[in-house]
């Protein structure tokens, strides 16, 4: 770590409790990539509404709506300033100084209380110290790095004293539970579970019976590339969600309020960033009885999530037609014994430390690999 940086949370651990807290999801009020946005007063309104509602930690980016996101948080959060804290984000190919302070120009203030890389691509660790003297100079009370394998996770550590760190985390999408969870937990890192709703997903709207096909998103909604939105990924998660509506019944909960308490009960979880467009849906989400899941919800949830999502078994033909596919192919099929999360697949490929894997790349592979008769799911 350099010579002057601060190991301690700094000013930002106001905001995390010893409890998981729901935060704010700023992307959507920015109005652009989830389909119909609705008008400015309707998206400020929900960032009013939130506040109303208790919530005192609101993620953005300067991406989020080309700076939109930002200048409404600015000024619907202004006579809160002191209260909440804003976390923004710098783009892994911008220059840090740049983007903070066109940051703070559109968020009307002299200071975030966080600002994360928002991906370590390119000359990543170059952005980081860029942001430590950002930090020095006050203009961001504490630092976080979103969406890194653990082992950049670990080399940031020794470059900048990072506060936080920020990556995909729900009931459906967990690589995070096996190598980054740990670390944060080692290491004192807050962490922020984005996607808590499977980007609207688990709202249950998208699945609702009798089995619906996959949702159609408009042009220039980003949800049209996400893979748990098409073919078989999308079924699964279907059947889940159908399981699991009898159980938010009976906890008297809806189905946003079952995602968000099972998140919320995840030991290490430090803030949920819930995202929302509009007052009624942050009603919804930021309700007042939320409430973590007792640990036997829980563990009924992932028995249903463990059941449908059964890793695949190799036929016998699988090994001959692997032998000349590439390293990463042969990787996994050497892998599938019907019991290996795919979690589990995905991080021990990363642990070699050239190219990063996910889970949810191993399950498109292997889907492949049923439709070629290679598998058995
Ligand atoms: N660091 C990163 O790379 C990164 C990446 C993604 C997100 N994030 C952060 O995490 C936040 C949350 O994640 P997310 O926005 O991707 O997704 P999310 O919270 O999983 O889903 C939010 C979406 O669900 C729908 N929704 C929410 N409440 C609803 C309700 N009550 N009824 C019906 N639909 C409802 C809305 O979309 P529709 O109404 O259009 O369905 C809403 O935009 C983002 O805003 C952002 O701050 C960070």
């Amino acid at each position: 770590m350099y010579e002057g940086a601060r190991a301690d949370l700094g000013p930002l651990s106001r905001f995390l409790g010893a409890e998981t807290r729901l935060g704010f999801g700023g992307w959507a009020v920015g109005g652009a990539g989830w389909g119909a946005a609705g008008d400015q007063r309707e998206r400020a309104t929900a960032i009013r509404h939130a506040v109303e509602r208790g919530v005192t930690f609101f993620d953005t980016a300067p991406s989020y709506g080309a700076g939109e996101s930002e200048r409404l948080l600015g000024r619907a959060l202004k006579a809160d300033r002191a209260r909440v804290a804003i976390a923004t984000k710098v783009g892994p190919r911008d220059d840090p100084r740049a983007s903070l302070e066109g940051s703070l120009r559109r968020l009307d203030s002299d200071y975030v209380d966080l600002v994360q890389l928002h991906e370590p691509l390119e000359r990543w660790e170059w952005r980081l110290e860029k942001l430590h003297t950002l930090q020095v100079e006050g203009k961001a009370l504490a630092l976080g790095l979103c969406n890194a394998t653990h082992l950049q996770l670990e080399r940031a550590l020794t470059i900048a004293p990072l506060a936080t760190y920020q990556a995909a985390y729900n009931l459906f999408d967990r690589d995070v539970e096996e190598r980054e969870l740990p670390l944060c937990r080692d290491r004192d890192l807050a962490f922020l579970a984005y996607r808590p709703l499977a980007a609207g997903l688990l709202t249950g709207k998208y699945t609702a019976p009798p089995a619906p096909p996959p949702p159609q998103f408009a042009e220039g909604d980003h949800r049209r590339q996400i893979y748990w939105f098409k073919g078989r990924e999308f079924e699964r998660r279907r059947c889940v969600i159908e399981r699991l509506l009898p159980i938010a019944q009976r906890e008297g909960l809806s189905l946003i309020g079952l995602a968000l308490g099972w998140l919320r009960a995840r030991p290490d979880v430090s803030i949920v960033l819930a995202g929302a467009k509009n007052a009624a849906q942050v009603d919804e989400t930021f309700t007042p009885d939320s409430r973590p899941l007792t640990p036997d919800v829980g563990r009924a949830i992932d028995a249903i999530v463990a059941d449908v999502f059964r890793p695949a078994r190799p036929t016998p033909q699988l090994p001959e037609a692997a032998r000349t596919w590439g390293e990463r192919e042969r990787f996994i099929a050497e892998r599938l014994d019907g019991k290996t999360r795919y979690e589990a697949i995905a991080a021990e490929w990363t642990d070699r430390g050239d190219k990063p894997m996910i889970a949810a790349q191993v399950k498109v592979f292997v889907d492949q690999l049923v439709e070629q008769g290679l598998a058995e799911g």
